[in-house]
């Protein structure tokens, strides 16, 4: 084993995945509250090349990273339908849980993972770095302040162009699919602006036979005081991340709402009956955002024997589950 810096919460990351590549460990890497401390694959030499690129010690085997005692934390980044297994194995051997969204391709599977979270004092959560952006809890001001006046609609939706044909997400098998890659973004864009009560009301998945899994759609659901959202998704389009919240006197829209990069200065624009008015705000590392407030939440579980955070998170968790496993139910397939 290689010495590693000891502050901060020790990461074990699971999966050398082109995402964690690409984001998630170099956040975990350089955020001052975590360390790398080991990197696992099914592939000896994959966790060697990732853990030469990023730091941490190579784990050949999942379960033999989960086994190690200097691994506090685990960053699942698995293809989805084995996110829940990994979870609750972590979970099991008493490991705090960070795991790729969506958390499990099932409501049950993902309330089983939130009881056994409770259970032991550990904290869960699934990684929607969007959440951690401070440019929402603006809108969310800016709508309670009465910018839009009062809200009528949500509209929300996340597509891109098609990815090579051996890609995960269009392994059925493997959790694949457009409505739990991308379609879950807006199903967590309404509970975070409408809250978790919320009814689906109709569904369309466009579905590729050959690929067999969804590669589009839309939804329609609404909320108790009668307002209504809608949802679009797809895996064969020109790129698109954003929302719009219609109000009775006006609109606010913002744009790369999901997953915009560490650089990006976003811009909200509110449009009213004569005028456009643009706010600009800073620029947020919303994923390294997401780490630190993972990190906080494991500071506070200890501090307290148990996440204080858990009963908020589990609920908006298994609220899109369900949201997610009733899409699935009512749409018409085409
Ligand atoms: N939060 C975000 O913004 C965001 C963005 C992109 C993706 N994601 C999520 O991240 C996760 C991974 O996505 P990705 O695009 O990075 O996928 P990926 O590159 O295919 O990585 C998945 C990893 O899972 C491991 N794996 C275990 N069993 C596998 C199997 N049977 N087939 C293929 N891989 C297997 C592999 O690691 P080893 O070979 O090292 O074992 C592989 O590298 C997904 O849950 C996705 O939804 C999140």
């Amino acid at each position: 084993m290689r010495s590693h810096p000891t502050d901060g919460l020790r990461f074990g990351v699971i999966g050398c995945s082109a995402f964690g590549a690409r984001s998630m460990l170099p956040v975990i890497r350089d955020n001052p509250a975590t360390v790398l401390t080991a990197v696992a694959s099914r592939y000896r030499a994959r966790a060697e090349e990732f853990a030469a690129r990023f730091g941490g010690d190579a784990v050949a085997g999942y379960r033999n990273l989960l086994a190690r005692d200097d691994v506090e934390a685990v960053y699942i980044a698995l293809p989805n339908a084995l996110h829940h297994e990994m979870a609750l194995a972590a979970l099991d051997r008493r490991k705090h849980v960070l795991a790729e969204k969506p958390l499990t391709t099932r409501p049950e599977d993902t309330a089983e993972l939130i009881r056994a979270a409770a259970t032991h004092g550990l904290v869960l959560r699934e990684n929607y770095g969007f959440e951690h952006h401070g440019q929402h809890e603006r809108v969310r001001a800016l709508v309670r302040e009465g910018h839009i006046g009062r809200l009528r609609h949500v509209e929300s939706s996340f597509c891109y162009p098609s990815v090579p044909r051996d890609d995960v997400r269009y392994r059925p098998d493997l959790g694949g699919g457009a409505l739990l890659d991308v379609g879950v973004y807006p199903v967590r864009a309404m509970q975070y602006f409408l809250g978790d009560d919320l009814t689906v009301a109709g569904a369309v998945l466009r579905c590729d036979p050959a690929l067999g899994v969804d590669v589009a759609g839309s939804f329609v659901v609404h909320a108790a005081d009668g307002v209504i959202a809608t949802g679009s998704f797809g895996l064969e389009h020109g790129f698109g991340s954003r929302y719009r919240l219609w109000g009775s006197s006006g609109q606010l829209v913002v744009e790369r709402a999901f997953t915009p990069p560490p650089g990006h200065a976003p811009t909200l624009r509110i449009e009213s009956q004569n005028r456009v008015e643009e706010l600009t705000l800073p620029a947020e590392h919303q994923l390294s955002a997401g780490v630190s407030a993972f990190a906080a939440a494991v500071g506070a579980a200890r501090a307290h024997g148990r996440d204080p955070g858990h009963e908020q998170w589990a609920g908006t968790a298994a609220g899109t589950a369900a949201l997610v496993a009733r899409i699935r139910e009512v749409a018409v397939r085409i």
